[in-house]
């Protein structure tokens, strides 16, 4: 099966998430980048963290792979004061019409993920075939690796 994998990181766990499920799922995955400076205390966490919760769009870079091509898309993103990331927000907006079928994985502190889930499949307008929701806590004691090879079994048998 054909899928493709996308995500948005400020500080690589989602990144290393991300390559870590196409590891596993032997699929593509492209990442996507946020023009909008987000580094820094300030910038970084409270200006970002608050757009979040605004629930506001940003400027993506262009993408190079095209999601209609692909039989699933897994989409994944940081928690952000328990919601998406304007990054991510931003990609499903602008190519939620090319998906086929998609499924969800967020990185986070512990709070945040199913509410996140239900405003990316609202956005979507998809139910997702498979969610996965790893916190800082489950990948410092590698418990993240069982979630994700569950995550990609659901995966594979519901696409
Ligand atoms: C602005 C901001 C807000 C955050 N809000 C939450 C939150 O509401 N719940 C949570 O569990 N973690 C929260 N976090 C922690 C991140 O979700 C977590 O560190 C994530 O793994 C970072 O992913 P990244 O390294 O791919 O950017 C927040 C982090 C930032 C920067």
């Amino acid at each position: 099966m054909k899928c493709l994998l996308v995500f948005y990181s400020r500080t690589g766990t989602t990144k290393k998430i991300a390559e870590s499920i196409s590891t596993e799922m032997n699929c593509e995955y492209e990442e996507i980048i946020d023009t909008k400076k987000r580094k820094g205390r300030f910038i970084g966490f409270v200006k970002s963290g608050f757009a979040a919760t605004r629930e506001k769009l940003t400027v993506i870079k262009e993408m190079q792979k095209d999601p209609k091509l692909y039989e699933a898309v897994i989409l994944g993103t940081p928690i952000w004061n328990k919601r998406m990331t304007p990054a991510i927000r931003t990609y499903i907006t602008e190519n939620k019409e090319r998906f086929k079928s998609v499924a969800f994985f967020c990185t986070m502190g512990g709070k945040g993920g199913p509410e996140t889930f239900e405003s990316m499949a609202k956005l979507c307008e998809k139910t997702p075939v498979s969610t996965l929701a790893i916190t800082k806590k489950e990948i410092k004691s590698e418990l993240h690796r069982d979630e994700i090879k569950n995550f990609s079994r659901q995966f594979i048998s519901s696409v």
